[in-house]
């Protein structure tokens, strides 16, 4: 992804302390890996991917207090606040401190001691942009606090009587000051919530407690390396060593996983699960009052032994739900699996892949699964030599892998080229019978890596659609919209959920323009190639657009509304936009008590569905 804007950026007070004064911008690069929890041996260290690596664009900039304050230099300083959480060691807890023994004590303070002199060796030297708190969490990208369920919340307009249900949406929110190095994308997941009920809203969001996070909240610091801002290189190397170290003398706990669950959500089964593609998912649960609270790190009873994607896919039709897991050290590197509707998971089907890839997002047919194996690719060789593990292999060509989605295995999985794509994610796909060919409809970005490693050419992302051709095993890809003078950078959407994995008209995706703020969303004609463009308002920037059909049986596929939240960077207030997606009139802004970040994805959960919500 590429990091916050460079000009008027505001940062959060704890960039301002000496300790960081050395911190300098720089380009360059690093990137994203995050330990396997589940080895904690030193010598089964296991780099897995942390790929809240999500979409690159959901996030702008700035917090709930005061905005910028302007310096001589133009850059702005920041007045935004972190959380204020008091960090409660919990007297009980094992990762307190309280109850270690005196070598347990000994070795927290070696260990201590020793991350005291990397951090300050690191902070004599420029972090790069990618890693650097003053650029990734500046402005609206600032972590918020925990904010209790608010009620009748004032609204503008009429929010339409067949919204009955709950918005969330997924973030990055870190709960403690960096101590170094930190990317957006390595936030501690926090679930934003807006509550419809009768024509009125209600608002929450809450932390998302992960394993992590609650031994990092009794410990009252971080401990957890941070999988994009700080694993690359020698040093990064020494914080993997640190953390299983830590574990050794069970300082702390990583058998149960290092996961932020930031990126996605998916309600399935009754659950709302809070997902990030180093681990498996969480269940929250949404409160009768509106509010959330975090169930349990859920692993579906038990059947699900590895990390899981944050982009599963749910068939509308079999309400069945799809699912990879990768593996950036050991094979096999790719999984693939399906749970039944009611949860009953599938055997795992092996996919070989020759290297360790980048699998973001895949996409689903109504007979077959998709998987993108593409040039982003992890080299943890590259960490030794003191690079970034991620890295874009130029002599690869990139492929699309097509399988039966019921297939025990992948031997007759058939594999298409598609050289020089990049997709970062896939907004659905579908079978054209009469032509032997897939449709992909996804956004490529150019340069490949510029998610992950800072370059100097700017990024592109187009919208395109990909013909993979199973008969002849050739591909074709073009951009979707035709006309130059209509181009913009199109990221994070979706289609008519109710239509994933059939052919679908419509796309409404996130105009990442100006790069990486959201301005507006388009709603694209897929057949067509038409554009039409919403624009949130005047320095006012989103996200991720939710399209919410109107009804699961409605005619009309662009049928519903779209939801957003919004911030207005001059008055520094949050709001949640709902607009007519057939008219893209809009049809009520929600006025939101506390400041809602730039963040990820999100999904509504239907009041029907609510009622039989598992707690
Ligand atoms: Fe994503």
């Amino acid at each position: 992804m590429t990091n916050a804007t460079t000009t008027t950026t505001t940062n959060p007070p704890w960039v301002n302390k000496p300790k960081l004064s050395s911190l300098r911008r720089m380009g360059c690069s690093w990137n994203h890996l995050s330990l396997s929890p589940q080895k904690p041996s030193s010598q089964e260290l296991r780099l897995k991917i942390n790929c809240s690596a999500q979409s690159v664009l959901h996030f702008p900039k700035q917090s709930s207090a005061p905005p910028t304050v302007p310096t001589s230099n133009s850059t702005a300083i920041t007045t935004i606040s972190c959380p204020k959480e008091e960090a409660k060691p919990k007297a009980d807890s094992c990762f307190s401190g309280g109850g270690w023994n005196l070598l347990q004590r000994v070795a927290a303070a070696a260990l201590d001691a020793v991350e005291g002199k990397l951090t300050e060796h690191e902070l004599e030297h420029p972090l790069p942009r990618t890693a650097d708190p003053r650029v990734q969490i500046a402005g609206n990208f600032a972590p918020v606090p925990e904010q209790p369920v608010c009620h009748a919340l004032p609204v503008a307009g009429k929010i339409p009587e067949c919204i009955n249900g709950v918005y969330v949406r997924n973030g990055a929110n870190p709960h403690f000051e960096p101590v170094a190095g930190h990317h957006f994308f390595d936030g501690d997941g926090m679930v934003h919530a807006v509550q419809f009920k009768n024509g009125a809203a209600s608002y929450a969001c809450r932390f998302t407690e992960t394993q992590r996070l609650v031994q990092e909240k009794a410990l009252g610091r971080p401990v957890f390396p941070k999988a994009i801002g700080e694993l690359h290189g020698h040093s990064g190397i020494a914080r993997l060593m640190l953390f299983y170290a830590r574990g050794i003398f069970g300082l702390l706990d990583h058998s149960n996983g290092t996961g932020v669950a930031n990126a996605g959500l998916v309600y399935f089964n009754n659950r709302l699960l809070a997902m990030s593609e180093d681990d498996i998912p969480y269940h929250v649960s949404v409160t009768p009052s509106g509010d959330l609270k975090t169930v349990e790190r859920y692993d579906f009873d038990g059947q699900l032994k590895s990390t899981m994607i944050a982009h599963p896919k749910l068939d509308p039709v079999s309400g069945e739900l799809f699912a990879l897991s990768y593996d950036v050290i050991q094979k096999p590197y790719l999984k693939y699996f399906r749970f039944s509707k009611t949860g009953k998971k599938s055997p795992d089907v092996e996919i070989p892949v020759p290297d360790p890839t980048m699998m973001h997002d895949f996409a689903i047919t109504e007979r077959f699964f998709i998987v993108p194996d593409q040039q982003v690719v992890f080299k943890i060789s590259e960490m030794i030599r003191g690079g970034s593990p991620v890295v874009y292999d130029k002599n690869k060509v990139s492929r699309f892998g097509v399988l039966n989605k019921y297939a025990k295995d992948a031997s007759e999985m058939k594999w298409v080229e598609v050289p020089d794509c990049f997709c970062f994610h896939l907004w659905n796909a579908w079978e054209e019978p009469e032509t032997d060919e897939i449709v992909v409809i996804g956004s490529c970005m150019t340069p490949p890596d510029s998610i992950f490693n800072e370059c100097d050419e700017g990024l592109k992302s187009v919208l395109s659609e990909i013909r993979l051709n199973l008969k002849t095993g050739k591909s074709t890809r073009k951009p979707i919209i035709q006309n130059p003078s209509e181009e913009v950078n199109l990221e994070a959407g979706m289609v008519n959920r109710n239509k994933l994995g059939r052919k679908t008209r419509y796309a409404y995706l996130a105009i990442a323009e100006p790069w990486p703020k959201v301005s507006g969303f388009a709603k694209v004609d897929l057949f067509t190639g038409e554009v039409k463009k919403f624009i949130y308002g005047d320095e006012k920037y989103g996200g991720e657009p939710l399209f919410l059909p109107r009804n699961s049986d409605s005619d009309a596929e662009d049928d519903g509304y779209i939801l957003a939240f919004v911030h207005d960077e001059k008055t520094w207030k949050s709001e949640l936009q709902i607009v007519n997606s057939q008219t893209l009139h809009l049809e009520a802004t929600v006025k939101l008590p506390s400041r809602v970040p730039y963040g990820f994805h999100g999904t509504f959960i239907t009041a029907t569905d609510l009622s039989t919500q598992a707690v």
